[in-house]
């Protein structure tokens, strides 16, 4: 019933030509995937990426936004521009943002409303710290980070929302959750949810795991019953480990 997806989150990596290139790369082994494929590069490529892109059905998607159409708001970027630039969806609240650029659950939901109004897919990312995890905190922590999140959500946009549940101790450290750790998440935000909405929206949602995902540890993650696809950090910023990921999720 949910279209498996594997997102491509770049980062603050890639010069445009360096971006181009990978995204041909991909584009050359990926286009006829049987999953739904999204690569987020930085802004200064997206228009470029866009190009190599199109007719292929792989979908191009960014790494933040602010939640207005415009205004003097320097530096940021909007809805509006983003979807003028060929994106389809747009990461939300990546604790990278959180950390270090005071993300918080208030503005995440200003922004998942905006992308939501001009037909954006958010992704939404939530997650504990170790500490949080180690204090046993996990789910009080995602719990509220997914409510925050949705706030004032309707649940008929649950078909065009996707959420990612990111460790924040496994983002780029090379240690992922394992398999029954990482469903034993997906599964509690599924249930809120069903509290938040219904069963039948909770179904409807794509729930992604991220942090550390590699081709070799892909196939076990991707084979629980929650977990939807991917956020891919690293491993996608090369054509060959990215599209094994996507090839594992074919197969799970
Ligand atoms: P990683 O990043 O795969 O490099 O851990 C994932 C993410 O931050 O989305």
């Amino acid at each position: 019933m949910r279209t498996p997806l594997i997102v491509g989150n770049w980062k603050m990596f890639t010069t445009v030509a360096e971006a181009q290139a990978l995204a041909k790369g991909i584009r050359g082994v990926l286009a006829e995937s049987r999953v739904t494929v999204a690569i987020c590069p930085p802004l200064t490529a997206l228009a470029a990426v866009a190009k190599v892109l199109m007719g292929s059905g792989i979908h191009l998607g960014a790494q933040n936004m602010h939640w207005e159409e415009e205004g003097p708001f320097t530096g940021e970027v909007s809805p509006r521009m983003l979807a003028d630039a060929g994106c389809r969806y747009v990461i939300l609240g990546h604790s990278e943002r959180r950390q270090y650029f005071a993300e918080t659950d208030w503005s995440v939901n200003q922004k998942v409303h905006a992308a939501l109004r001009h037909a954006l897919t958010p992704i939404v990312c939530v997650g504990e710290t170790l500490v949080e995890r180690e204090d046993g905190r996990t789910f009080q922590v995602v719990g509220g980070q997914v409510r925050g999140a949705l706030a004032r959500v309707r649940k008929d946009s649950a078909a065009g929302l996707v959420l990612a549940y990111e460790p924040v101790w496994a983002i780029g450290t090379g240690r992922t959750a394992t398999p029954e750790q990482a469903q034993e998440v997906h599964a509690f935000v599924r249930k809120q949810l069903a509290e938040i909405w219904d069963g039948a929206s909770a179904a409807r949602v794509l729930i992604l795991y991220g942090g550390s995902v590699k081709a070799d540890n892909a196939a076990e993650l991707l084979a629980e019953p929650d977990i939807d696809g991917a956020l891919v950090g690293g491993a996608s910023l090369q054509v060959e480990s990215f599209a094994r990921i996507v090839k594992e999720q074919e197969s799970a």
